[in-house]
Formats: structure tokens, C-alpha cells, sequence
């Protein structure tokens, strides 16, 4: 099979990559750093992967996505799996009084994202086949005060897959919506870690099954379904005093 991996030198992205490499799958990665992207391909390819292409972009070049998009359908000849994996995880108080960092923050986890996706689901309407896969976040399923900017831009993303998986139904493309809990990656070195915190491979294991299978919403680890089913049942006259 031929994997797109879009934010491949992200920590969760990573350990897909190695685990499609693994399978002796095709793939293609972008990420914006050149050397890394190198490092990563060498990598990949001792584990197994039958062959590893690559392109730097700054995700926020909204730009250059189709073109990106175009090379990589070159490249593998059709693309069997897109998976999109960057982000970042804003401060939440600058992004809250500082609109020119809110900006940044809804737009490489929001906009960039919904930029790819368009020209992701033009090249797969074309093939006739594909799957979509999109690293959202469990941040997206309700605005809390610790991170309701990176969430709204999280919850943008999902609504928009809502309605791009029935529009791309019928051309036989399947648009799957992956929300991690808490991962131990660079993202989050900053936060004190406890039990809730999954590692990146495990989340890998469970984006990898998923796609696999014929999922579209993803929680990962699983549990959190049940977490944010809670956190999203609390009334808001309550939910607007809790600080968590
Ligand atoms: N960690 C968590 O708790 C958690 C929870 C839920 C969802 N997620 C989501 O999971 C995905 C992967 O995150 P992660 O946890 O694996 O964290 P990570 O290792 O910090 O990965 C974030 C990636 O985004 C890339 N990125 C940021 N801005 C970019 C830009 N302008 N152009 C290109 N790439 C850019 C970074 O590139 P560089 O490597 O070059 O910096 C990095 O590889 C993200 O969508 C994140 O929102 C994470």
C-alpha cells in the first residue's frame, strides 16, 4: 500500500511511520525539517519499508498544498492512505489576548489542515478510492479554559470532516476522524504527566488499526470516548466554573 504521511516527524506520526515501514508499505512523508525528514527516511527503510520519498513544506504555506499533494500522487502512484499529523499546542493565555497568535494556532491546526484535506479529497475522488485520515484531538469535543483555542480549532477540523466523509462517500473514499487523549510527545513536555497520558505508540497502534479498518470517528486509547462522553454531559451552567 502507499502511505502519505503529512507532519511525519511528529511523534505519533513517527511511530506510524515505523509501523506501516514495518508492514513493508510504500511511503511518502512531509514535514518541514529537511535533515530530519533525511533521518527519518534512512530509518524507515532499515525497518522494512519497501520504499520512503519525502518533501520539506511549511504546513502554513497554504499554497504549495496541492502541489505537495500533486508530487506525492506522482511519486506512489496513487495515494492508498493520507494520514495528517501536525499541530501545535498554543499558549493559551497569549492566544487569548493576542489575536495574531490565536491566528497562528487556528490556522496550523485548523486552516492548514482543512487546506490539505481539500486537496487530499480532489486527488482520491479522482482515484476513485483512499482513505483520509486526520489527527484531531479529544480538545475539540468541548471548549475547556485550558485550551479552548487549539480546541476550536481541533472542533473546526472535525465538524468539517463530518460532512466531507458523506460528500466523499460516494466516490469511495473514507474520511476518518482520530482523536488522542493525552500523549507523551514534544507537544505536551511541558505538562506534568500522570496516569491518563498514552505513549505515542500506542496511539500509532490504534490509528494504524483504525484506518484498517472501516472506523470514522477514533478515539485513542479508546477510554476516552467514555471521558469526553462525560466531560460533554456536564451542564454548562457547572462546566463554566471548572478550570481543568
Ligand atoms: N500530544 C498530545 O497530547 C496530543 C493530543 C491530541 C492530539 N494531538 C495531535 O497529534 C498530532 C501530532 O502531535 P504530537 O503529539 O505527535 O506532537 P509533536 O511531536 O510535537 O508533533 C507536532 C508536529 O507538527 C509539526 N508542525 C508544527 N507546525 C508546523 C508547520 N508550520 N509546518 C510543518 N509542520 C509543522 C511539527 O514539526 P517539527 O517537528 O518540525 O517541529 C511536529 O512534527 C497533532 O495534530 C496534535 O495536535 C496530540
Amino acid at each position: 500500500m502507499n502511505v502519505l504521511i503529512i507532519g511525519a516527524t511528529s511523534a505519533i506520526a513517527k511511530a506510524a511511520a515505523r509501523q506501516y515501514a514495518a508492514r513493508g508499505e510504500c511511503l511518502f512523508l512531509i514535514a518541514r525539517d529537511d535533515k530530519r525528514l533525511q533521518e527519518m527516511s534512512e530509518d524507515l527503510v532499515v525497518r522494512g519499508a519497501d520504499s520512503v520519498n519525502s518533501a520539506s513544506l511549511d504546513l502554513l504555506q497554504h499554497d504549495q498544498h496541492s502541489q505537495a499533494i500533486d508530487e506525492a500522487a506522482s511519486v506512489l502512484g496513487t495515494i492508498d492512505i493520507a494520514l495528517v499529523c501536525h499541530g501545535s499546542l498554543p499558549d493559551q493565555e497569549q492566544a487569548e489576548n493576542d489575536f495574531a497568535a490565536a491566528e497562528k494556532a487556528l490556522d496550523i491546526n485548523g486552516l492548514s489542515v482543512i487546506s490539505l484535506v481539500t486537496a487530499l479529497a480532489a486527488t482520491m475522488k479522482l482515484q476513485g478510492n483512499g482513505k483520509i485520515a486526520v489527527v484531531t484531538s479529544v480538545a475539540g469535543d468541548r471548549g475547556r479554559q485550558p485550551n479552548f483555542v487549539y480546541g476550536a480549532a481541533k472542533a473546526m477540523v472535525s465538524t468539517y470532516l463530518q460532512g466531507l466523509r458523506g460528500k466523499l462517500l460516494p466516490h469511495g473514499v473514507q474520511v476518518i476522524d482520530i482523536r488522542p487523549g493525552l500523549v507523551d510527545s514534544p507537544m505536551t513536555a511541558h505538562l506534568e504527566k500522570g496516569a491518563l497520558f498514552s505513549s505515542p505508540e500506542t496511539v500509532a497502534a490504534k490509528i494504524v488499526k483504525s484506518i484498517d479498518g472501516n472506523r470514522h470517528t477514533v478515539y485513542a486509547p479508546g477510554y476516552w470516548r467514555l471521558i469526553m462522553l462525560v466531560v460533554k454531559s456536564i451542564p454548562e451552567a457547572i462546566f463554566k466554573r471548572l478550570k481543568f
